[in-house]
């Protein structure tokens, strides 16, 4: 088990700048699944940009157990909602890229690929290029890729935010059925409250001002899935509609700054 920390950290664009984030305390264990929430502004992207490393914070302190994050690194791996694909090459060159550049030998390389190509489902369209796919099937490749360097921890910014509603449902079936397989912890960024209860282990709310958690709840709905209950079963139970309009009252509750 392994704890990504996000310990006492603020967080500023420039000297100049006020904080975007100030004094977060946020620790995720690799069996976790932490959705955060929060108005367009809160700094939910600031912040998973500082647990992957492309920032560093102005004070405090992102590790692993100890292990300062220093930068970007394979055992974070990042998915974004635009996932930056080699449209040119198909998916199984994609996926296979980030094993090459590991040094990877070919042999192994190409059955790892397939590996994760059926993991996502997608073994069928392994020889298509990238602009064949549906958005939903690119999504799933750039998941793909991201687990090819098999991560501690998988952070993924509104990673179905451009799909469409049906499309989305089926992918939030597979990422609570893939979070359980990997065994990596995830840090899912979304703007659905809906998708956060459903997916999430814990479900954290950002507020923009004054730039700090507000919340963290515990969650179990995604267990009812994984349980064999159907998604519609869940959304529609009453305990999962009283949850949402909780968590939708305490967002809109947060005075919003600019
Ligand atoms: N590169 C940047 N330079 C300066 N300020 C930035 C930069 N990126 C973001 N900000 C500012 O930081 C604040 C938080 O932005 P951030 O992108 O983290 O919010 P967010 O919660 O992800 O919003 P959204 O829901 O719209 O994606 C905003 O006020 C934004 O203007
Ligand atoms: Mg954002």
């Amino acid at each position: 088990m392994y704890k990504l920390h996000i310990d006492k950290v603020t967080f500023a664009y420039g000297p100049l700048q006020p904080p975007v984030l100030a004094d977060i305390g946020l620790s995720i264990g690799s069996d976790e699944f932490v959705a955060v929430v929060g108005r367009s502004g809160s700094g939910k992207t600031s912040l998973l940009s500082l647990a992957a490393g492309f920032l560093k914070p102005t004070k405090g302190r992102v590790h692993i157990d100890g292990r300062t994050v220093e930068g970007p690194s394979a055992e974070r791996a990042v998915v974004f909602q635009d996932d930056a694909l080699f449209p040119w090459l198909t998916a199984r060159q994609n996926v296979g890229f980030a094993l090459k550049l590991k040094g990877i030998p070919k042999a192994e390389r190409e059955r790892r690929v397939a590996e994760l190509l059926a993991h996502v489902d997608l073994a069928a369209c392994a020889d298509k290029a990238i602009w064949e796919l549906s958005g939903g099937m690119r999504q799933r490749v750039g998941i793909a890729r991201a687990l090819a360097a098999d991560p501690e921890f998988l952070l993924m910014d509104e990673p179905l935010g451009a799909l469409d509603a049906l499309t989305r449902e089926r992918m939030q079936e597979f990422l609570l059925h893939l979070w359980q397989d990997s065994g990596a912890g995830v840090l899912l960024i979304t703007h659905s409250i809906e998708e956060a209860l459903f997916l999430a282990t814990r479900v954290v709310v950002l507020a923009p001002s004054p730039r700090r958690i507000v919340a963290d709840i515990p969650v179990t709905f995604g267990r009812r899935l994984l349980q064999g209950d159907t998604s519609r079963a869940i959304k529609s139970d009453p305990a999962f509609v009283a949850a949402r309009e909780r968590l939708r009252d305490l967002i809109e509750l947060q005075d919003f700054e600019v």
